[in-house]
């Protein structure tokens, strides 16, 4: 991985991890419990890449880091409740993520089902907060948590998902595989990226660009997650190996096999990079990230 984009990650990183504490309740009273499991899978240290998305959107068309934090921050805890619920027996039934035992594990499914829900609601929260503070920012911040309220539920997000867990077990299909990976973690990755050119107030052309960029990288993210699966280290990885073929997971290795999932994903980050052509040096980390999402080791 290149030096300038390691940097540039750990640089937002760390913008986005004090923006996290921030928004977080305090676990304290009769509720405690589920806030304190909130903050367990938040702060297992996640690479935050959505997060991180959201900010290089901006600053694709000349915003900062500060026109989106709260929304970098709300499209984390969505994640975060979706790993959550991910890892539940009831669906991939994982005992190990960011390198820590799972939420379940530690509190049992009630709370880690809770949990989930405090932190998809507190999402939406953190959104609408911010666009009752910022009130020349209102129409731009209902269109943002327009695109991600759909961007994460049934035709969504929650649809990958539905589809990824009833077709396990079933015979491997390209055009299965392609809708569960763009649903479960395209559509939530493409919302991010979006959503801070939205609020950056990029043009249409332009927000129609990066969607479009985010879409490509969203498939490949997962296409990478699918090989890491394979391939991957347990200790690097801070989760479990080997699990989607013991569960008969319809995946690209297991569609195309490992080497033409390998040259899928580059075809794809090729795309994805085309679509940033009208774009000046600004767009420069989106193109790195793109870059780095089939290069990384976790
Ligand atoms: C893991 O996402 C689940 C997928 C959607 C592939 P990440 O690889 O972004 O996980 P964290 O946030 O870094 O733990
Ligand atoms: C996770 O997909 C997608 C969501 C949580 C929405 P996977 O089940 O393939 O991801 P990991 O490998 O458990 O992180
Ligand atoms: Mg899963
Ligand atoms: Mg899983």
């Amino acid at each position: 991985m290149s030096r300038k984009i390691e940097q540039y990650l750990e640089e937002k990183k760390s913008l986005v991890e004090q923006a996290l504490q921030k928004c977080m309740p305090k676990p304290t009273g009769l509720a405690g419990e589920v806030i304190r499991s909130m903050h367990y899978s938040l702060f297992a240290g996640g690479k935050r890449i959505r997060p991180i998305l959201c900010i290089a959107g901006a600053e694709a068309v000349g915003g900062s880091a500060d026109d989106v934090l709260p929304v970098a921050c709300a499209v984390e805890l969505i994640h975060s409740y979706s790993l959550i619920h991910d890892d539940l027996p009831a669906m991939d039934n994982d005992d190990f993520r960011r390198g820590k035992p799972t939420n379940h594990k530690v509190f049992g499914e009630a709370v880690a089902v809770l949990a989930g829900d405090g932190l998809l609601t507190q999402a939406f929260n953190l959104m609408a907060r911010y666009g009752l503070e910022k009130q020349g920012k209102k129409t731009a911040l209902l269109r943002v948590i327009d695109l991600i309220a759909s961007a994460a539920g049934c035709k969504g997000m929650v649809g990958g998902q539905v589809v990824d867990i009833t077709y396990e077990g079933k015979d491997p299909d390209p055009t299965v595989v392609e809708y569960i990976h763009r649903h479960k973690t395209g559509a939530l990755i493409a919302a991010s990226v979006t959503a801070g050119t939205i609020l950056a107030n990029g043009t249409e052309e332009e927000v129609r660009a990066i969607n479009r960029y985010g879409q490509e990288i969203g498939l490949v993210f997962q296409i990478a997650d699918d090989i890491l699966n394979i391939e991957g280290s347990e200790d690097v990885l801070g989760k479990g190996t080997g699990s989607d073929q013991e569960r008969g997971k319809i995946t690209y290795p297991s569609v195309f096999g490992l080497s033409e999932s390998k040259h899928i994903q580059k075809r794809l980050v090729d795309q994805a990079i085309e679509f940033l052509n009208k774009f000046d040096q600004r767009t420069e980390p989106l193109r790195d990230l793109a870059r780095y999402i089939i290069k990384r080791r976790a």
